[in-house]
């Protein structure tokens, strides 16, 4: 485990925002959560919050008077089940795209359709990452977890991790009590069946392209993905900023009145934004995307202050013409450490 002093948050996420972290731990052994616990209680220090690659995260500007835990462990093992089936064991601190890259070197489907996704193995079931038509929660079997005051090894099955939209029992009701040290996933040897999501039919139909194959499909969400979705490396973001809006059955039929774009009874938030004008526009150094508005830009803003304003601003144009509360998605340290 390596231990670093006062390191700005900033470096450590996307959007580039956040006050210094007090002190920044680097697991890189299966069972380094375990000497991370005791460095704490060694140090004296109550706060945490368990970081991945910082793809959905960022902080307030104060100092964070605690430790950031970040999974570095990175091991992949995979195993043959009868039935054409592979269980993949895969540590936390993998980058979710090298998982992607080996299920479908293997021939696998399940995540092809969530290549291209920034972030860690291990932050995936936490916010149940999702695009394209698929969600992760699909091939999780389950997750291999320290609950980190009682330093317990357990594994946590799919079906009690409450799965739903960018929700689980990690951000959730269990929000920090367990650090996920692997997951298991199992994958099928095969293609995805049925319909695929709308904007991925309608570009492997503009270049013709008729193979499932899942290093085929991937390959085509990348494209999409980078047509539309700045790369963190290069542009400050953390993503999908704000969360589609879900409504009520029976509110399905307002919206269809409306001309409100929906799919079921999740409202396409990102046309919302586009409608209220929003695409391109610019508050406090934060840009809405003019490519997907759902994307908050740190174009040039250094503060969480300014974010906040700019939010509030975006969030009210929104309620204003359309009555809808947006919800951001990402997750903020200083707001939701521990203790
Ligand atoms: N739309 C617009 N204008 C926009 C963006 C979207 O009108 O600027 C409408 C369109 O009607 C479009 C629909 O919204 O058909 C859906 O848009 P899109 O397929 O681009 O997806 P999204 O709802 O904007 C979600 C995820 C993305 C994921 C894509 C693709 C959330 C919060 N976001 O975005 O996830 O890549 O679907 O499946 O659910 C992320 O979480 O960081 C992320 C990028």
């Amino acid at each position: 485990m390596k231990v670093r002093e006062n390191i700005p948050i900033s470096d450590l996420v996307t959007m580039r925002i956040g006050g210094n972290a007090r002190y920044v731990f680097e697991l890189e052994k299966e069972l380094d959560i375990i000497s991370a616990r005791e460095k704490l209680e060694e140090l004296g220090i109550e706060k945490y919050y368990f970081l991945g690659a910082g793809a959905n995260t960022f902080a307030t500007d104060e100092e964070f008077d605690g430790a950031i835990i970040i999974n570095k462990y990175d091991k992949i093992e995979t195993e043959e089940l009868s039935g054409g089936k592979i269980k993949f064991t895969v540590g936390g601190g993998l980058k979710w795209d090298d998982f992607v890259n080996k299920t479908i070197e293997l021939g696998c489907t399940g995540v092809e359709c969530l290549a291209g996704i920034p972030g860690t193995v291990g932050a995936a079931p936490v916010q149940n990452i999702g695009a394209y038509g698929q969600e992760v929660k699909d091939t999780i079997s389950r997750v291999y977890v320290a609950e980190f005051e009682t330093k317990e090894l357990k594994w946590i099955l799919a079906e009690d991790c409450n799965f739903s939209y960018r929700r689980s029992i990690f951000n959730g009701k269990e929000r920090g009590k367990y650090f996920i040290i692997k997951v298991e996933f199992i994958l099928e040897k095969g293609e995805i069946e049925g319909e695929l999501y709308n904007s991925l039919q309608r570009y492997l139909d503009e270049k013709g392209i008729t193979s499932r194959e899942p290093v085929v499909l991937a390959e085509a969400v990348r494209n999409v993905r980078d047509s539309k979705l700045p790369d963190p490396e290069f542009i400050a973001s953390s993503g999908s900023f704000f969360k589609n809006i879900y409504v009520m059955p029976e509110e399905v039929e307002d919206l269809d009145k409306r001309g409100i774009p929906h799919h079921g009874t999740k409202v396409n938030t990102g046309w919302l934004l586009e409608n209220s004008g929003l695409k391109g526009k610019d508050f406090y150094g934060f840009k809405v995307s003019d490519k997907a508005a759902l994307v908050l830009i740190n174009e040039s803003g250094k503060t969480y202050a300014d974010m906040q304003k700019a939010v509030a601003e975006i969030s009210k144009i929104v309620e204003e013409k359309f009555g809808f509360k947006l919800e951001p998605e990402p997750n903020v340290i200083g707001k939701e450490d521990i203790k």
